[in-house]
């Protein structure tokens, strides 16, 4: 522009104004691409992190899901979105960074060796002072964690549990329960940025020494009469160029360390033992009774026995009714049969084949249940019914017409299908009309038929 100025040359301008345009429409469309690719890439890995995360909680047994609530499933979930940004984002930066930094270093050691060796000590420091304070992010992030997944929680149960809030008129407990829940989560989250204030009070120090050092070394190289004063210009652009990419590192070490977290989190699921072993048996002994030996059995190790001493035998072929009170472990026996939960002391046999070396998906193929705390998924009744088919939308699933060979639940799978052909289209909400007979229709090919409470409710 000066020289467009002191010549007059009006066509000289207009040459470095279409540049200018032509490097700011570069530079855009370059960042639009770049969006795109971070979406695709961000979007792949983490359906591929979900998928597998999922993949692995289904294979775990029940007992998993009694220990572990929804919220802190949910928040692992959302941990992978941590891992996701750490390997698009940040390293596509930290690549950019690292060339810069290498490539201005190099001019700076070609310019200045002293300036070049301030830069470099100084810098080290300023990474070592970030390094030293991961330790307390990372308690600090766990903390978090744990919060946040009762945040979640707390929120589920919130909105599941509306009807028995109503009922108890728990409404102000509930909201201040999760009132408090923020109040922790804010003490901490207060913590988390008292740190990263640490942190960065500490390195903008080292940078600022840095900076007044290398002004004050470059200053007395032109007085020495060793650098020009464009030098000296020169040198310090460099460093301020310099600056960036070592800001982006900082980054990068956190996005790092936050990523490992994440993936440690994942790991603790990935450890634990799936409910399938290896080594069960494809088969199930074919016309044998079931035998239960002194089945033991508590959900919990500090609890009592739920039962105890338990010897039964249900022969094949016969209808086997289990009776008694209330909280005498019906439907705990039923789901010790389903395989759902083993029995700490005792066997359950098939023909003296132990139940837990028949493969568990098998033996549930073969077992009819309506579980007493069934669930409905909001979807029509009929798909609700036929739970188990592969099909997933559309026409009457084959169960349905399979169905009508059982004589003694033909009349409830009839009515789904009333159901479901007056609400054709329409999404069934789960709850609003589920009534006992639609949970009892959903449907398999019964090996053994346990049919939950049949009775009305007390
Ligand atoms: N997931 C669980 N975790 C801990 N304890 C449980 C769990 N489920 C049931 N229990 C306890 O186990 C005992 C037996 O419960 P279970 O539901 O098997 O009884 P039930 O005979 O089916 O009762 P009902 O007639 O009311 O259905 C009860 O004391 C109950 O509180
Ligand atoms: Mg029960």
């Amino acid at each position: 522009m000066d020289v467009g100025i002191q010549n007059q040359d009006i066509d000289f301008i207009y040459l470095i104004l279409i540049a200018q345009l032509v490097l700011f429409g570069s530079q855009t469309i370059v960042g639009f691409i770049q969006s795109w690719i971070l979406l695709f890439m961000g979007t792949r890995i983490n359906v591929a992190l979900v998928t597998d995360f999922l993949i692995k909680i289904m294979r775990l047994p029940l007992g998993f899901f009694d220990s572990k609530t929804a919220g802190d499933l949910m928040q692992r979930i959302g941990d992978q979105r941590r891992i996701e940004t750490f390997l698009t984002t940040s390293t596509l930066q930290i690549g950019f960074a690292f060339i810069n930094l290498v490539i201005f270093s190099v001019v700076l050691l070609w310019y200045n060796t002293l300036l070049f060796a301030i830069f470099t000590v100084s810098s080290v420091l300023y990474l070592g002072w970030v390094v030293l304070f991961l330790r307390k992010r990372k308690e600090i992030d766990y903390l978090a964690f744990q919060q946040m997944s009762e945040n979640q929680s707390s929120l589920i149960e919130l909105i599941q549990g509306m009807q028995e809030i109503k009922l108890q008129g728990s409404e102000k407990k509930r909201r201040w329960q999760w009132a408090h829940i923020q109040a922790r989560l804010f003490r901490i989250n207060l913590r988390s940025l008292l740190i990263t204030q640490y942190q960065d009070a500490g390195a903008n120090v080292i940078n600022q020494i840095k900076n007044i050092l290398i002004s004050f070394v470059a200053a007395k190289a032109v007085i020495d009469g060793n650098m020009t004063l464009g030098m000296m210009m020169a040198a310090q652009y460099i460093v301020g160029q310099l600056n960036g990419p070592l800001q982006q590192m900082i980054q990068f070490v956190r996005a790092w360390q936050d990523a490992r977290i994440s993936l440690e989190r994942l790991g603790e699921i990935n450890e634990i033992e799936d409910e399938e072993t290896g080594h069960a048996l494809p088969t199930i002994p074919e016309g044998s009774d079931i035998v239960l030996e002194n089945v033991c059995f508590r959900y919990n190790p500090l609890n009592d026995d739920v039962l105890k001493d338990i010897n039964l035998v249900i022969p094949r072929g016969k209808v086997t009714a289990i009776v008694g009170t209330s909280g005498s472990g019906k439907t705990s026996l039923v789901k010790l049969l389903l395989g759902f939960y083993k029995p700490q002391k005792g066997n359950i046999r098939i023909g003296g084949i132990h139940l837990n070396d028949i493969q568990k998906r098998l033996w549930r193929e073969q077992c009819g249940a309506v579980m007493q705390d069934g669930f409905i998924f909001s979807d029509t009744i009929a798909n609700n019914i036929a739970e188990s088919s592969e099909q997933v939308e559309g026409s009457e699933p084959p169960e349905i017409g399979q169905g009508r060979q059982y004589p003694g639940i033909y009349r409830v799978v009839a009515a789904g299908i009333q159901y479901y052909d007056r609400s054709k289209g329409e999404r069934h909400q789960p709850g609003a009309t589920a009534t006992d007979p639609d949970r009892q229709s959903r449907l398999q090919k019964p090996f053994v038929y346990f049919p939950g409470r049949s009775n009305q409710r007390p």
